[in-house]
């Protein structure tokens, strides 16, 4: 079920460097937010910029009714967006996309790039539920981007940050955490979501080990909804097909597309 409805937002703090989190209360639409998927958001209460911004289920309480984004600030959109406060209102089109397919009994890995992270949370907590064992592999720049550490340590049962600057963890790319460490034999899934060049290397040691899992893909979009052709992308395995990430998407099996 997805609607478009204005949102009483509850908080909207910064966690990191211009990094923010904002929750909102959407009490009807929280049964149906799966993870992976994302809502569709006017970023301020003008029509300026005019397009919505794809966000991210960072985090989801069914109890509570509430919806949780993780947001970095990259331009226009996301710098309006901080501005919101409490018992302002948020416009959303949501939830929206494909989301991830969840496994049970299973060791999982979970490997985010910066603020790629996001959609891995809800992830993590469903999987625990379904009785996984998580580990969370997360590469930043340095520790002022490990955003809301404690929470993330919180929900896998083995959390391994790598910073470029070694400021926390493993110093280095989290791609070469992940080559050098982790041990394929003990890994029976994995999800990924950042950078398109760091899922591509997940994706081959995914492929060479024989280990299955899916990605999910950020692309620039304009309706979200299958309109526009706006976020069309080629796919793997046919060469004249497409899909359209907001739709067929934004999660894709490790196979099925052209990274
Ligand atoms: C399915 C999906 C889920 C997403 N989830 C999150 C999330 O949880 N948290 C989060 O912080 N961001 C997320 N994003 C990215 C977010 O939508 C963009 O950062 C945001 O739309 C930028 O808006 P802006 O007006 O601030 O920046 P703009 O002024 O539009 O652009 C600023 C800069 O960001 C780049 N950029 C903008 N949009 C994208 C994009 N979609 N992909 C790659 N580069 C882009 C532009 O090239 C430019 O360099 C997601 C994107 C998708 C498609
Ligand atoms: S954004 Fe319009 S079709 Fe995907």
């Amino acid at each position: 079920m997805s609607l478009v409805e204005k949102y009483l937002v509850l908080e909207n703090k910064p966690v990191g460097e211009d990094l923010f989190v904002l929750k909102f209360l959407a009490s009807n639409i929280v049964a149906s937010c799966e993870p992976g998927q994302f809502v569709h958001i006017i970023p301020s209460n003008t029509r300026d910029p005019l397009l919505r911004r794809p966000i991210s289920l960072y985090d989801v309480d069914k109890k509570a009714g509430t919806i949780s984004l993780l947001y970095k600030v990259v331009g226009k959109g996301t710098k309006l967006m901080t501005s919101l406060t409490n018992d302002d209102y948020l416009d959303v089109l949501g939830p929206l996309g494909r989301s991830f397919s969840l496994v049970s009994n299973k060791n999982v890995l979970l490997v985010g790039g910066g603020v790629g992270v996001a959609p891995l949370v809800y992830l993590a907590r469903r999987l625990i539920k379904m009785n996984c064992t998580v580990t969370l592999l997360h590469g930043t720049e340095n520790s002022q981007q490990l955003l809301e550490e404690a929470k993330l340590r919180e929900i896998a049962f083995k959390y391994l940050p790598a910073t470029m600057d070694g400021s926390i963890g493993y110093q280095g790319y989290i791609t070469d955490y992940l080559l050098r460490e982790i041990k394929s034999s003990e890994i029976d899934h994995i999800y990924t979501c950042g950078p398109e060049v760091m899922m591509s290397v997940v994706a081959d040691y995914a492929e060479k080990n024989n280990i299955s899992g899916q990605l999910s893909l950020e692309e620039y979009m304009a309706c979200g909804v299958g309109a526009c052709l706006g976020c069309a992308r080629k796919l793997r395995s046919a060469d004249e097909a497409y899909v359209k990430i907001c739709q067929d998407g934004p999660v894709f099996d490790f196979n099925e597309i052209e990274i």
